[in-house]
């Protein structure tokens, strides 16, 4: 993403952020050719360029922040007049793949260790973006875009939706029980059965997983 956002403006000072170290380092491997690129170790929540950019782009990264109610604006604020702020998140809580998620914590067998891990979705409706944002800019465009993933069968047998899944969603649950393995596996095994009945397999053994995402687009307004 940062690569084609510093090809298309190869004038611009390009600055990539993100808090995780092994993010950053592919990142900077991936754009090494590329001068006008930097990249931070900095949490989104607290950053806070010193002047103005023309652009903040973000992608995938902001549904891990809380409190959109006052990220939105802020993140709106550092943009110069007629900058542009365009963020995209998956909106894919009330999915099956989401609420399997909730229901196996919340089970008798894993409440006591996994309950708390439960949280409501931070995405707000596309309307609160809106509303958010409608003070501090010129334009807001809002949309959503379902469409539908098609997850191709794995090597190791796994089912895509699991495998997707524990990639992104299920690491803070892995990561509450810590080192207990059997733990682990009896974990995923409860959520692999709801996913196999929610996502069933195709003749070829891959899965079809549709997928929500919203968009913002905003261009900001200081005067
Ligand atoms: C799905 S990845 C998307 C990465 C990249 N934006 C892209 O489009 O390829 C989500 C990223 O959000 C980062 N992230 C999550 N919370 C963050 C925070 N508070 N501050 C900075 N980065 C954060 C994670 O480290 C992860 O790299």
């Amino acid at each position: 993403m940062t690569r084609l956002l510093a090809r298309r403006w190869p004038g611009a000072a390009v600055v990539g952020i993100d808090n995780s170290e092994a993010m950053l380092s592919k990142a900077r491997a991936a754009a090494s050719d590329l001068a006008n690129v930097r990249f931070e170790a900095r949490d989104l929540a607290t950053v806070s360029p010193e002047r103005s950019v023309d652009v903040v782009y973000s992608n995938a990264a902001l549904h891990w922040l809380p409190d959109h109610a006052s990220l939105f604006p802020r993140l709106a604020r550092t943009v110069a007049d007629g900058g542009v702020l365009a963020v995209q998140m998956p909106r894919n809580f009330d999915a099956p793949s989401h609420v399997a998620v909730a229901e196996v914590a919340t089970s008798e067998r894993w409440r006591a260790r996994l309950a708390t891990m439960v949280r409501a979705s931070p995405v707000a409706a596309p309307e609160a973006y809106f509303r958010w944002l409608e003070p501090h800019c010129a334009s807001v465009d809002v949309w959503e875009t379902i469409y539908l993933q098609r997850l191709a069968a794995r090597d190791d047998g796994e089912h895509p939706v699991v495998a997707f899944v524990s990639g992104t969603w299920l690491l803070p649950f892995f990561d509450r029980l810590g080192d207990d393995v059997e733990a682990r596996r009896n974990f995923l095994g409860d959520y692999r059965e709801r996913i196999a009945r929610a996502y069933p397999r195709e003749p070829d053994g891959s899965t079809l997983f549709p997928f929500r995402r919203l968009f913002v687009v905003a261009v900001a307004r200081t005067r």
